[in-house]
């Protein structure tokens, strides 16, 4: 059976590893026919990924779209109203994070962060749920954080939008859970991305791998429909980095 599922950010990092790994569960789940709509704001990205996913059998499909411009926002839901007329599967991974000192921040990080954290996975998700609403099945998964129940001390834009992200979810299950949609919050410690920019050999001894967040999510996705997992919390075994 074809599963119509789009991953935000899919171009690098945890987004990267999910469509990789939905990809691979093809291996082990032969009636498991993953069609992955790949969308991020740098099109060779999704062009890299869509090849190593093809790969392994699956379809894919890429969207280059800025989900903090409302417009792309649309036209992004609009293609999978157009192209498919259904979503089993939204994983909102696209997320921003500008780091220091609380005093040193500015109104252009604060506008930046929660442009993409809060408001386009907001408005994405209002549309798409919409649709999972009327089918009557969906699964969505939020990548938050750590960051979304824990404070850091040169995070404060970041951690309000996760923690906002955090207050989407909790809102969503309420409607989620009359119309038969699965919601999972998904909170990584620190995984070695490209959103950490330059991380010494040390640093990256401390932290996880992309692949160990998106392995996870696609066992949540397959379990049994009638089961959802709520949360999913991974950290390094070592315990959060102190500054994130
Ligand atoms: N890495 C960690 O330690 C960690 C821990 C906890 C939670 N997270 C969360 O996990 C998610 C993925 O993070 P990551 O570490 O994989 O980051 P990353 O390596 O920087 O990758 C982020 C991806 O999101 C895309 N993206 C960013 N802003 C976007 C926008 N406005 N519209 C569309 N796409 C956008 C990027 O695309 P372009 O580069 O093409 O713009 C990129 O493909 C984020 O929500 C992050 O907050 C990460």
């Amino acid at each position: 059976m074809k599963h119509v599922i789009l991953i935000t950010g899919a171009g690098k990092g945890i987004g990267r590893a999910i469509a990789l790994e939905f990809a691979r569960a093809i291996r082990h789940h032969p009636d498991f026919e993953p069609v992955l709509v790949l969308s991020s704001r740098t099109p060779a990205d999704l062009e890299a990924i869509s090849l190593e996913c093809r790969a392994e059998g699956a379809l894919t499909d890429t969207v280059t779209a800025d989900i903090s411009d409302m417009a792309d926002v649309r036209r992004l839901a609009n293609h999978i109203v157009e192209h498919y007329g259904r979503i089993d599967c939204l994983v909102n991974n696209a997320g921003v994070g500008r780091f220091g000192m609380l005093g040193d921040m500015t109104e252009e990080d604060f506008d930046y962060t929660m442009s993409t954290n809060l408001k386009g996975t907001f408005f994405l998700t209002q549309a798409l749920f919409a649709m999972m609403q009327r089918q009557r099945s969906g699964h969505i998964f939020f990548i938050t954080s750590v960051a979304a129940t824990k404070a850091f001390e040169h995070s404060s834009i970041y951690c309000m939008s996760k923690f906002g992200q955090r207050g989407l979810v909790e809102t969503l299950r309420l409607y989620a859970r009359k119309s038969n949609v699965r919601i999972t919050d998904v909170q990584p410690g620190a995984a070695l991305t490209p959103m950490w920019g330059e991380v010494n050999d040390e640093i990256q001894s401390l932290m996880m791998m992309p692949e160990d967040v998106a392995a996870p999510v696609v066992q949540a996705y397959l379990q049994p429909a009638r089961t959802v997992v709520e949360e999913i919390v991974l950290r390094p075994t070592g315990g959060d980095l102190q500054d994130e």
